[in-house]
């Protein structure tokens, strides 16, 4: 079976969890602190935050500038729960927006559904592909919508208008412009989940990237301190000895990344632009051209002038069919060795979300991407004859499913 996300375990990541549990520092401490610049490093970030997971990270942002009871957060319907289950804990309304083509948020929709209530938007780089930023920060700066902005207290007072933070758990390396994820609106997201393109097992990361007269250095101490229950010193700086006295100065939230964590990702994230990303680029040549001969294959959004996906997952959608073929499809797949998955349900279409009144027939664009879609695997350690195996193994379950049904029709 080829699996469809196994974790990049090499000897240097070994390596460096040894070097942690060798000096016997195990939680917050030296390694994180070593992610953080790398990730800094490679997004180009003043400051970067490392936490327990990407869902915590988003609260904590959310948390910081205030959002609660009555505040509405525009979120897309095609995405992962995390991104409104953020939203809700805080006692928010998500409020959903259709995806377009490219599996993003439609940004063309975005404005219709702010209202005097909107507090923030978080668009999600789905796959990998970065969202339409520009846009978004211009539809958050017109004059008209930052009228239409409420501050209600002297976060957003300073901050002036809706907040963006982007979800991007599958984007870190991902470009737009000349300017990388991370710095592309206020803050940005990333996941060190154990299936992401960088992994500390669980973990996350925000990006601060406040415009004047926010002091992104500043904030990054005061997140730092949210995220370890509101105290003013970690336990490394307590254990250096004659040091131990400390006071709790907010209610903070206890979802720190640890030192042991953070070593895998570290050692991944060094020779991530070079080796890793590089490869889940060449893989995403690989299945387009292994594609390219289908007429009935719709590839993923991968480059344009503008955009370079980070290539996390391989979003293959076929053309003109049903829900219940793509499942059969996936079927035989399965039935020939391949593990491959669905990104994503649309958020109305499962129960929580749907017991909430919110309706998959609002939301017409998620419903066709999903329908359709089959996430193939996307990692460094697939060879070409892995490659060949899940290409042949799609065009084989496709002929099966659909061009035996057709063939059936026109008999
Ligand atoms: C789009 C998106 N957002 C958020 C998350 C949550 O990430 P984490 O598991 O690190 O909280 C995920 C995880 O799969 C995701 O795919």
């Amino acid at each position: 079976m080829i699996p469809f996300s196994p974790p990049f375990i090499d000897e240097d990541v070994i390596n460096e969890v040894m070097d942690s549990l060798k000096s016997t520092w195990i939680t917050t401490g030296p390694k994180v602190k070593a992610l953080e610049q790398e990730v800094a490093k490679i997004t180009g970030a003043s400051n970067c935050l490392c936490v327990n997971s990407a869902t915590s990270a988003m609260m904590l942002m959310l948390h910081w500038f205030g959002i609660g009871k009555g505040d509405e957060v525009i979120i897309p319907s095609y995405t992962y729960c995390a991104t409104a289950l953020a939203v809700m804990h805080l006692g928010a309304t998500a409020v959903m927006v259709d995806a377009g083509k490219d599996f993003c948020i439609n940004t063309g929709k975005i404005k219709d559904a702010i209202t005097g209530k909107t507090k923030a938007v978080v668009p999600v780089d789905i796959a990998g592909f970065p969202c339409d930023y520009n846009e978004i920060n211009k539809i958050i700066s017109e004059p008209g919508i930052v009228e239409l902005f409420q501050p209600a207290n002297e976060i957003q007072k300073k901050l002036g208008r809706i907040f963006v933070m982007a979800d991007s758990a599958h984007s870190i390396g991902a470009v737009y412009g000349n300017r990388k994820s991370g710095v592309l609106c206020d803050a940005t997201v990333f996941s060190f989940h154990a299936v992401k393109n960088v992994t500390t097992a669980e973990g996350g990361a925000i990006c601060i990237n406040l415009p004047e007269p926010f002091d992104n250095g500043e904030l990054y101490s005061w997140l730092r301190l949210l995220s370890l229950n509101g105290q003013t010193k970690d336990a490394y700086t307590k254990s250096l000895g004659g040091n131990w006295r400390y006071d709790i100065v907010y209610p903070g939230f206890k979802i720190n990344l640890n030192d042991l964590c953070a070593a895998v990702g570290l050692a991944q994230i060094r020779k991530y632009s070079d080796e890793l990303l590089t490869k889940r680029i060449e893989i995403f040549k690989k299945y387009n051209d292994g594609f390219a001969d289908c007429d009935w294959a719709e590839l993923p959004p991968f480059r344009t002038e503008v955009k370079e996906s980070s290539c996390h997952i391989y979003l293959l959608r076929i053309k003109n069919i049903s829900e219940e073929q793509r499942d059969r499809i996936i079927d035989r797949i399965t039935e020939k060795g391949v593990s491959v998955n669905v990104h994503f349900v649309p958020l109305p279409m499962l129960t929580a979300f749907r017991e909430r009144n919110y309706r998959i027939e609002d939301y017409p664009v998620s419903y066709d991407n999903y329908s359709r879609e089959i996430t193939l695997p996307v990692y460094p350690q697939l060879s070409d004859e892995d490659l060949g195996t899940v290409i042949r193994s799609v065009k084989d379950s496709y002929n099966e499913v659909i061009k035996a049904e057709n063939a059936q029709k026109s008999f």
